[in-house]
């Protein structure tokens, strides 16, 4: 029997109420499995910042760093709430950066991904989905200008300025460019490349990194596409991507348009691997404007639970029965309001992740 400790931190918004979800799931992968999960719950983001005066206290820190693997909900405030909390210290810049930064969980795994039979869930016309949307968006996540020098002041005109750095050095570069060539190499054998490199010097080095690594995979076909194309492309002929690696904000984007070309942010779940210690989370934010209703789809938080199941813990068929579940609870009919369509039955947060334990449940156990 193994013992595994997850540190969880729920978060703000919608967090909490995705978390239990998760949690549930968990609660049944023990009983079908030879392991035990400790699991503490930790805080972290505005709820963290207004209780201790820190979004992202020590208590929290050293938990994590004890822990095997961290399970993180959402963490953010809306636009109103974030000004009562100094810029520093808010979630985003208090607790998310500085726990990517901890751990330097330089690689994100932002699945999108959309069987056939879920299509209509997407807004694009069936002829565009084709066969499905199955992209796998990799995204680094501990440079670029989310990281570099950053000063703000008043200039001698007077004005009020910014001077904020994209900065990447070539290892930084090289790390995430060989994990995109990997995972490439375990699926179509295609990535594709995503820069600017019309515009932004940290493309050209990009670019020229990635011509070093490329002979030791002679195996993956590179294909070279700008970030503003591709957003367009994601649209129009998703059917084209496999792969697809970039640097941070680029990946923040077109993540999040991921989600779009899906249906929704609720299907979007993600793992952020760092040399030691990975997290996971859900691609999308703290969802202000439903919160508290139970009706967010925790899906991508459940999703984000099967890839800790396979990527920290070597569940790999448990995490496999997990997604199926997930899909058979959608192809049952069942779906939260943000993608119900007519005909479908609209459940909540709650009953949702009910039926997915209610699906797993049914499934052989791994052997
Ligand atoms: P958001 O991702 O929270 O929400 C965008 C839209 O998607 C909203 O209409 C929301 O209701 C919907 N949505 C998101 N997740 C959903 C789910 N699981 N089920 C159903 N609908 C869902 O983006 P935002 O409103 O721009 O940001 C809100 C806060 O979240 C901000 O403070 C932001 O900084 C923060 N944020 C945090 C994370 C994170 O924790 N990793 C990620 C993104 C944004
Ligand atoms: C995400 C979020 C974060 C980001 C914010 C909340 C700092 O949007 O995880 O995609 O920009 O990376
Ligand atoms: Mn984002």
């Amino acid at each position: 029997m193994k013992t595994y400790h997850i540190a969880a931190l729920a978060g703000d918004g919608i967090g909490p109420e995705i978390m239990a979800e998760a949690k549930k799931v968990l609660a049944l992968v023990e009983l079908r499995n030879p392991v035990k999960f400790v699991i503490e719950d930790l805080s972290f983001g505005g709820v963290a910042y207004f209780e201790t005066g820190d979004a992202f206290p020590e208590a929290t820190k050293l938990a994590c760093d004890k822990a095997d693997a961290i399970l993180k909900g959402t963490i953010g405030l809306s636009h109103e709430e974030s000004k009562k909390i100094p810029v520093e210290k808010q979630p985003e810049r208090g607790a998310l950066l500085p726990l990517r930064a901890r751990y330097q969980t330089f690689a994100n795994f932002r699945p999108v991904y959309l069987p056939k039979e879920l299509a209509h869930f997407s807004p694009l016309r069936p002829e565009i989905i084709g066969d499905g949307i199955d992209i796998m968006i990799i995204r680094e996540l501990v440079g670029g200008v989310y990281f570099g020098r950053k000063e703000r002041g008043v200039n001698k005109l007077g004005k009020r300025f910014v001077d904020e750095h994209l900065e990447y050095d070539e290892d930084q570069i090289r790390r995430i460019l060989k994990v995109g060539f990997e995972t490439a190499r375990s699926r179509k054998k295609v990535l594709h490349n995503i820069h600017k490199s019309n515009v932004l010097l940290s493309s050209v080095l990009w670019n020229e990194v990635l011509e070093e690594v490329a002979p030791q995979y002679r195996d993956v076909t590179v294909k070279h596409m700008l970030v503003d194309s591709a957003a367009t492309a994601l649209c129009l002929n998703p059917g084209q991507f496999d792969v697809m690696v970039m640097e941070n904000l680029f990946g923040d984007i077109l993540s999040d348009q991921g989600g779009g070309i899906l249906g929704s942010l609720g299907l979007m779940p993600s793992a952020c691997m760092g040399p030691d210690k990975a997290y996971y989370e859900p691609s999308h934010g703290s969802a202000p404007d439903i919160a508290g209703k139970n009706i967010a789809n925790p899906y991508s938080m459940i999703g984000s639970v099967a890839m800790m199941l396979e990527m920290s813990f070597g569940l790999k068929e448990e995490a496999k029965n997990l997604w199926a579940a997930l899909k058979t609870v959608f192809a049952s009919g069942f779906t939260t309001p943000d993608l119900a369509r007519g005909g479908d039955k609209q459940i909540s947060t709650g009953a949702f992740g009910d039926k997915v334990v209610e699906a797993l449940s049914k499934m052989p156990k791994p052997e």
